[in-house]
């Protein structure tokens, strides 16, 4: 079997190499990511694989479908990128629905931890021999309230680890987990009282209509003073426009984003040389309480290894069994995760 692997960076080519050669999977590797103008590259292969800011939409489905392409890997989890509408009927969608939750939970940890601890600051001073603490006063997590959007795979962890810190858990779920809600130290609760209680904001859920911009004005207008936001989850969860106007305004203490909702063109790749034409980007990463990485939460061995494994199995459980797990609604019954409304069967 031959795939077309879009948008690859040298972390991805070690796991997939082995774990292709291992189950008969042949990758072509190509740099560039998956858009109309890219999709002929996929001509004569038996399948695509891709991350999360290729781009599927309507005309690249229908350009794949023209190629014959029938079956469109994605290595990640999110599928907001893909128009699982579009593609119903077209293309085989299959994804890595888990891989490494702590990953990602830990990664929201330590850009917390960065955050409020301003390590990023004492980082730099140090480096420079200034040994001053002035303005690096920070504040303890025990004893506060953290509420986070979103109790799946990922949510669960990131609560497990703020347990350990003695913190206040407050949740927001649209199908809130029976087990955690029988749990005493978790509290489900309406997303307006989230708003109002916490000190800080984690999102795990996805990218859907319903939830795209579920952090704006309005809603942080109902957020603490100096509450601290969490995202690694997906950008336009966030109106960033509305994020700076809460930091200007000093109503957001803290901004830890993974993710940004126009990231696509500008994340993974070395743009240092370049002047950033997104202003909105460029003020957020100015501010001293901003912390910005690439979407990078994802990135541990364990998770890369466990995202090439589950995509090279996907892959070939679907060619001999027209079937996987991990199918995203494609047809009735073929997916065992309908619950985020993109169930289109
Ligand atoms: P999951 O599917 O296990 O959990 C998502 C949770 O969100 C579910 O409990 C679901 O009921 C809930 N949810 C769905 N719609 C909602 C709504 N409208 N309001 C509130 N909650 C809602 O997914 P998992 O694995 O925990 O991942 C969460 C998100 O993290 C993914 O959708 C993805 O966007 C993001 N992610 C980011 C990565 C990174 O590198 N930054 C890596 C992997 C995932």
């Amino acid at each position: 079997m031959r795939i077309a692997f879009f948008d690859t960076k040298p972390y991805d080519k070690l796991f997939f190499e082995h774990y292709g050669e291992q189950y008969g999977v042949q990758f072509k590797f190509f740099d560039t990511k998956l858009t109309l103008d890219t999709a002929d590259l996929a001509r004569g292969f038996d399948g695509v694989c891709v991350f999360v800011n290729d781009t599927v939409d309507a005309p690249v489905i229908d350009r794949l479908q023209s190629l014959g392409i029938t079956t469109l890997a994605l290595r990640c989890a999110g599928f907001n990128n893909v128009d699982m509408k579009h593609a119903f009927g077209r293309l085989h969608v299959l994804r890595v629905p888990a891989y490494s939750p702590y990953a990602v939970a830990e990664h929201a940890i330590a850009l917390l931890l960065t955050s409020v601890r301003r390590i990023h600051k004492a980082y730099i001073r140090s480096k420079d021999f200034n040994f001053s603490l002035t303005g690096l006063t920070g504040f303890d997590l025990h004893g506060k309230t953290v509420g986070v959007v979103g109790t799946g795979k990922i949510g669960r962890v990131f609560i497990n680890i703020c347990r350990g810190f003695g913190m206040k858990i407050l949740a927001y779920d649209k199908y809130p987990a029976p087990d955690l809600a029988k749990d005493d130290t978790v509290r489900y609760v309406p997303i307006d009282t989230l708003l109002r209680e916490s000190d800080i904001i984690s999102l795990h859920c996805p990218l859907t209509e319903e939830t795209y911009h579920m952090i704006d004005a309005s809603a942080l207008e109902q957020c603490k003073k100096g509450m601290v936001l969490i995202n690694t989850s997906r950008g336009a969860l966030v109106d960033a426009e509305a994020l700076l106007a809460g930091i200007k305004s000093r109503k957001v203490g803290a901004a830890c984003l993974d993710v940004y909702e126009e990231e696509s063109d500008l994340f993974f790749e070395d743009n240092s040389g370049h002047i950033l034409e997104d202003d909105t980007l460029a003020r957020l990463i100015s501010m001293p309480n901003v912390i910005v990485t690439s979407h990078q939460a994802f990135l541990t061995e364990d998770a890369l290894r466990s995202i090439a494994e589950t995509t090279v199995r996907n892959l070939v459980d679907f060619a001999r069994l027209g079937q996987s797990p991990n199918e995203l609604c494609y047809r009735a019954g073929s997916t065992s995760d309908c619950r985020d409304g993109k169930c289109f069967s």
